[in-house]
C-alpha cells in the first residue's frame, strides 16, 4: 500500500469597499478593483436585479455610461443580464441556466468578470451560476439591500434552492470584491430596510456586547430607518461578518460549528413554510428571539436578558410570532439543520448577551414552550 498526502494552502483576499454613488462620473471605488487585475480591457457581464431596475431605473444607463468612461479599463459583454429580484431567483433554476447560456455565448473566461448588483438572493443565485462555470469566473458583488451589505454580500457561500429547500445546492466561493454603495438603499422599501437589522442584532448577541447596547438604545432610531444609524449598523455588522469568518480560520465551514447561524435552524424552515413570503431577516428575527427564550429557560442566559432582546426586536418592528409558528415542526427542522451543517448538531444560543455557546441536542419541549410564549405575545 502507498499513501501520498496531498497538501497545499491557499491564501484569499478581497476588498469590501463602502462608497456612495458608486456609478456617478469619477467615483473610484469600482475602477479601482477592477485595475488591481490589470490595465484590461476586462470584459464584463453585468447582472442586475429586477426589483432594483424597476426603483431605479436610471441604473442601466448609468452603469453603462460609467464603465464607457473608464478609458477602455472594462469592456461590456452584450447588454445587462436582469435578473428576477427576491427568492424566485434562488427557487427557479432558469435564472442560473440563463446566466450561464450568457457566459457561454459571450466567450467570458475565468479572468472575465461577472458583476452583480442586488440583493442578496440575486447575489446568491448569480455567485452559484458564476462559481460553476468555467469552474469560477471573476465575480463582483455591489450588495443593495440592507441585509446584502451586512452579511449576505460579504462572506464565501452562494447558493440557490432544490425543490423549495433552502440553500440545498450551492459552492463556497469568496467573491473578487464586494462594493457596498449606502447609496442604493435609498429605494429599498420598508419591510427590506428592516429586514438586515435582523443579521446584524444576530451578530451582535454572539459576538460583541457593546454593539447589541448601541442596537437596544437606538431602536427607535433604527425602527424609523435613520441614515446615520443604519449606516454604523451596517458598517458593524459587515465588520463582525468579516472578522468571524477571517478569524476562526474555517471559512468553508468544514467544522460543525455555525455561530453566525444563530437563530437559523427555525428561519430557514420558517421561509421554506411561508412559501418565502417572509422575508429571510424576518424569519431570523422570529429565529433568534426563539433561541434567545430557550437559552434562557435553559438556565444559561439570565430571563432579564431575554426580555431586552426580545423587546428590542420587537420595537424595532419585527412581528415575532407568525402564525407559521404553529406548523413549525421542531424535531424536522433541527434533523435538516444537522444534515446541512454535516451530520452532527450544533445549535449556538447564549450564555450571555455578547457571547454565543454552542450545544448538541435542544429539548423538545422546551422549545415547543417558547414557541407558544413567542405566539401568545403577538
Ligand atoms: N450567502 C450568504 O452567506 C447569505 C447570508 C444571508 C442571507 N443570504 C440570502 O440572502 C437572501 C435574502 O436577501 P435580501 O434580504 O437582500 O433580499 P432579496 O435579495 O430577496 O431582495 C428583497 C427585495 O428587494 C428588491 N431590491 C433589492 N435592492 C433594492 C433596492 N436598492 N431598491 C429597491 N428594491 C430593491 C429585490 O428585487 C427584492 O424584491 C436569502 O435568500 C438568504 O438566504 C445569503
Ligand atoms: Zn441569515
Amino acid at each position: 500500500m502507498k499513501e501520498i498526502l496531498q497538501s497545499f494552502e491557499v491564501s484569499y483576499s478581497y476588498p469590501v469597499v463602502f462608497t456612495r454613488g458608486v456609478f456617478a462620473p469619477g467615483n473610484a471605488a469600482f475602477s479601482s478593483v477592477i485595475a488591481r487585475a490589470g490595465p484590461g480591457p476586462h470584459r464584463m457581464l453585468l447582472a442586475l436585479d429586477s426589483g432594483l431596475i424597476e426603483a431605479r431605473p436610471e441604473l442601466i444607463a448609468s452603469v453603462e455610461a460609467y464603465t464607457q468612461g473608464l478609458g477602455g479599463l472594462v469592456e461590456l459583454a452584450g447588454s445587462p443580464l436582469v435578473v428576477r429580484g427576491g427568492e424566485i431567483c434562488k427557487s427557479d433554476p432558469r435564472e442560473v441556466g440563463e446566466l450561464r447560456r450568457r457566459i457561454e455565448a459571450e466567450g467570458l473566461c475565468r479572468h472575465s468578470f461577472v458583476v452583480a448588483i442586488g440583493g442578496g438572493s440575486v447575489l446568491d443565485a448569480i455567485g452559484y451560476g458564476t462559481a460553476t462555470s468555467h469552474r469560477g469566473v471573476r465575480f463582483i458583488r455591489v450588495p443593495t439591500t440592507v441585509l446584502a451589505q451586512n452579511d449576505a454580500g460579504v462572506g464565501t457561500k452562494n447558493a440557490i434552492n432544490l425543490d423549495g429547500r433552502k440553500n440545498f445546492i450551492g459552492t463556497f466561493a469568496p467573491p473578487y470584491a464586494v462594493i457596498n454603495d449606502l447609496d442604493m438603499l435609498d429605494t429599498l422599501p420598508e419591510r427590506d430596510m428592516r429586514s438586515g437589522i435582523a443579521e446584524a442584532i444576530k451578530v451582535a448577541l454572539i459576538k460583541d456586547r457593546a454593539f447589541f447596547e448601541e442596537l437596544h438604545q437606538g431602536r427607535t432610531r433604527l425602527a424609523s430607518f435613520d441614515p446615520e444609524a443604519m449606516e454604523r449598523m451596517i458598517v458593524r455588522c459587515t465588520e463582525l461578518h468579516l472578522e468571524h469568518i477571517r478569524s476562526t480560520g474555517d471559512p468553508f465551514e468544514l467544522g460543525s460549528a455555525r455561530p453566525l447561524d444563530f437563530g437559523h435552524w427555525a428561519a430557514h424552515k420558517l421561509e421554506e413554510m411561508s412559501g418565502y413570503t417572509l422575508r429571510h431577516g424576518e424569519a431570523v428575527a422570529v429565529g433568534v428571539a426563539l433561541d434567545s427564550l430557550y437559552s434562557a429557560r435553559s438556565g444559561m442566559l439570565p430571563e432579564r436578558d431575554a426580555g431586552v432582546i426580545v423587546r428590542t426586536l420587537a420595537d424595532i418592528g419585527f412581528e415575532l410570532g407568525p402564525p407559521t409558528l404553529d406548523e413549525l415542526d421542531i424535531e424536522a427542522a433541527l434533523a435538516e439543520f444537522r444534515e446541512h451543517l454535516g451530520g452532527s448538531l450544533n445549535i449556538t444560543l447564549l450564555a450571555e448577551i455578547g457571547r454565543g455557546v454552542e450545544v448538541t441536542s435542544i429539548d423538545e419541549r422546551r422549545m415547543a414552550d417558547c414557541i407558544s410564549e413567542l405566539r401568545a405575545a403577538d
